[in-house]
């Protein structure tokens, strides 16, 4: 059994009054809850307070919205994942689709990130996800394989293990279009599928979370899904409630 993973993406929200009562808010929700591993991922600059608030004792880990490639040196701006374990990190993501369209950042430079929060004992959670017009081209196996199998390749796979994946179909992320349990379940399978060429004990046991306008209402039917391991969240992830609904459904399903 695959033990659920719920994830917050802040991204680049809020100030540090109130994410900090929000990280208190939701610590306090999930306080007593084993049952499922929760992460948030709050903006860079505000990582030292809220990973202060969980050093004095918190159910919730910490993660960070990306990482740098490199270990250290000349890279302005940039933030390595050493760092991010001095902190308190354990979690990041890599490959959002934000930073794919924005920064226009590749699969191989992904990979890289991935292997780079590896070595420093990060977990990434690398993203894939089709645009809107991929999907209606029919493309969309075609491209997140392809999306898993740079991952895949680029980590290897003495070190996929370490990987929890997330697939994010970009027509569904910050639009309230979540994909249906039909469309989420099919893509997971292929992405099992994709990563059980490298090692099907990894495929067996690795999480892949679903990401797109996940909100309490919607998250029990997709966790309910057999290869839905957890969820990615986006704007949920700013309202306390909504957020601890995500983690309650994530909570009833390893019961069920
Ligand atoms: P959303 O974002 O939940 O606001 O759609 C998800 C994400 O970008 O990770």
């Amino acid at each position: 059994m695959r033990k659920p993973l719920i994830v917050g993406n802040w991204k680049m929200n809020g100030d540090a009054e109130t994410l900090g009562t929000l990280f208190e808010e939701i610590s306090a929700g999930v306080a007593d809850s084993t049952r499922e591993d929760v992460v948030v991922c709050p903006p860079f600059v505000f990582l030292e307070r809220i990973c202060q608030a969980v050093r004095k004792g918190s159910a919730v880990k910490i993660g960070a919205q990306d990482v740098s490639e490199h270990a250290k040196g000349a890279y302005t701006a940039e933030v390595s994942a050493a760092m991010l374990r001095e902190f308190g990190c354990e979690f990041v993501i890599v490959g959002h689709s934000e930073r794919r369209q924005h920064h226009g950042e590749t699969g191989a430079l992904i990979a890289r990130k991935a292997a780079a929060a590896i070595s420093c004992g990060l977990v990434p959670v690398a993203c894939v996800g089709e645009t809107l017009a991929q999907r209606e081209s029919g493309m969309t196996r075609q491209v997140i394989n392809a999306q898993v199998e740079e991952i895949a390749a680029g980590v290897g796979p003495e070190l996929l293990d370490r990987v929890e994946f997330a697939y994010e179909p970009v027509w569904a992320i910050g639009t309230g279009k979540v994909a249906t349990g039909e469309q989420a379940q099919e893509v997971h399978e292929w992405m099992r599928a994709t990563i059980s060429a490298y090692n099907s004990e990894v495929a067996a046991g690795c999480r892949i979370l679903y990401g797109g306008s996940v909100t309490g209402e919607n998250a029990a039917s997709l966790l309910d899904l057999p290869d839905i391991d957890g969820c990615l969240v986006g704007g949920a992830s700013l309202r306390a409630g909504d957020f601890l609904e995500i983690c309650q459904a994530a909570s009833q399903q390893e019961n069920d």
